[in-house]
């Protein structure tokens, strides 16, 4: 079976969050399983690509807004990922230093769809299924349904996993001439609202859609900012599928970025870990360390942070630590170095994307904080239980899913009802007290590092989706 992947990031070449991590991980986990899963991403820049490590395999152009476009199709080599890597190059419009926020991105994106399906088409290649990621490869199930260019393709099944269903790529109806060969009556299958709206055009079109967490399912129902309707009428043709971590990059046995490895069966050096981030942030081991990862953006509760963690101090003078790594909007990282000026003795930030630390701090924390108000799955969490981290989550999406609060049966978390300075404040006294019992907190170290979120369980979901839909066609 052949599966290409669309979407914006994969990682390691291109990662901002999350998506990143699983377009870099599930196709590695799908080969392992004897599928031929493939990962189309846009170029970006040659600062993410070893040249000499990739062969030009295919140059075309395209009519794109009425102008020739020249396209490339960089393939990698060696499959050094563990699964095939094609880039597509756009001079103009896709070779340029950052992965987001240029002002043309909606032109960016039609364009590496058109280039991906002119490239399929033209290679007379015949994918089992075109698995596409998010609003950045929303449009491609319309077009390959209702552009005439693409009539050859028009019964591959497509499955469209929504991994953030707050953002839909939309653009105004001017760009409509940007899809090419489409005849306008079939302008109702892109529109939400008036205006052209990719992530409601992929839910309407493909075969099937996924989101990353079952309860996230449920709640774009009624939080999906203006999706809600499409989403009560589109409900019976969704998926919820928790995502995996990649266990080859992240397990504190072999885990080259961290100091000091562990695993369930001893986790003595966890402590180790511990200790030398202290000492790179001068902060005393001894005290409880809550950390927070993350996009600095108020989907993440990251605004709450900074007056949570200093009246969490206030309230607990000299019994508990905390670091927090992000970066994001620029009021919230002014208000957590803000915050650094008020608690010198207990209180650390790190603004900037540092892979590195990220796997230290999960390494060496003894808590992870994440308040998100929206979390369609969340990875932080998932890393954090495979380094024995006690996940601080609110419950919402895919962390009601994955986090059992430690005082019910079976728990190892600490979960809480609202994004709220008063809930986060509630949840740190409760992490303090458990801290000091040492023999209880080990106990859930232990159940947390046995729990499986690997890829190979959720990689054979969705395996047993596309053969559902193959099946059907
Ligand atoms: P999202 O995709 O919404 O940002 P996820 O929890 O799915 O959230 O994934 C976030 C990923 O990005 C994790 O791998 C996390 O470790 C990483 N990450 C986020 N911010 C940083 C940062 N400042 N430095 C390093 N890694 C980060
Ligand atoms: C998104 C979501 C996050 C999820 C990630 C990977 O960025 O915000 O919750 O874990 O995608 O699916």
């Amino acid at each position: 079976m052949k599966i290409y992947h669309l979407a914006a990031e994969c990682y390691p070449i291109a990662k901002i969050g999350g998506l990143g991590d699983v377009v870099g991980a599930l196709p590695k986990y799908q080969v392992k399983a004897g599928l031929q899963a493939a990962v189309a991403l846009p170029f970006y820049d040659r600062k993410f690509v070893h040249e000499n490590q990739f062969d030009v395999i295919f140059r075309a152009s395209t009519l794109f807004a009425g102008e020739r476009m020249e396209f490339e199709i960089w393939k990698e080599k060696h499959d050094v990922l563990g699964f095939e890597l094609y880039l597509i190059r756009i001079p103009g419009l896709l070779d340029r230093p950052e992965v987001y926020s240029y002002p043309d991105e909606n032109e960016q994106f039609i364009a590496y769809q058109l280039a991906f399906l002119d490239w399929i088409n033209w290679s007379q290649q015949s994918p089992d299924i075109i698995h596409c990621h998010d609003h950045h490869a929303g449009l491609v199930p319309f077009l390959l349904q209702y552009s005439a260019i693409y009539k050859r393709l028009a019964n591959t099944p497509t499955v469209f996993t929504i991994h953030n269903g707050q953002y839909h790529g939309a653009f105004g109806y001017n760009k409509f001439k940007y899809l090419p060969e489409v005849d306008m009556r079939y302008a109702g299958l892109v529109d939400w609202s008036g205006g052209i709206n990719p992530l409601a055009s992929a839910v309407r079109c493909c075969s099937a859609y996924t989101t990353v967490s079952p309860s996230y399912m449920e709640e774009l129902s009624w939080q999906s900012n203006g999706l809600e309707r499409l989403f009560q009428m589109e409900r019976h043709r969704g998926v919820g599928i928790v995502n995996g971590i990649d266990s080859l990059v992240w397990d504190p046995e072999i885990d080259p970025m961290i100091p000091a490895k562990y695993s369930a069966a001893d986790f003595t050096n966890k402590a180790a870990n511990k200790k030398a981030l202290c000492e790179r942030f001068n902060l005393d081991p001894s005290l409880p360390l809550i950390s927070f990862i993350g996009r600095l953006v108020t989907d993440k509760g990251a605004e709450l942070l900074a007056e949570a963690m200093n009246r969490s101090l206030q309230e607990n003078p000299g019994k508990v630590n905390f670091l927090v790594l992000g970066t994001g909007d620029k009021p919230i990282e002014h208000s957590l170095k803000g915050l650094m000026d008020h608690q010198p003795d207990h209180y650390r930030v790190y603004i900037g994307y540092d892979e590195s630390l990220s796997h230290q701090i999960y390494a060496g924390s003894d808590f992870l904080l994440m308040p998100s108000r929206v979390e369609p799955c969340g990875l932080n969490q998932l890393y954090s239980l495979r380094y024995g981290t006690i996940p601080m989550v609110h419950r919402t999406g895919g962390l009601r899913d994955t986090v059992i609060d430690f005082g019910d049966a079976d728990g190892y978390g600490i979960c809480f009802d609202k994004t709220s300075v008063d809930d986060i404040c509630y949840s740190v006294g409760r992490a303090i007290a458990l801290y000091a019992d040492t023999k209880h907190i080990n106990q859930l170290r232990t159940r947390m590092m046995e729990l499986d979120f690997s890829w190979e369980r959720s990689a054979k979901q969705y395996t047993q989706l596309y053969e559902r839909l193959i099946k059907n066609i």
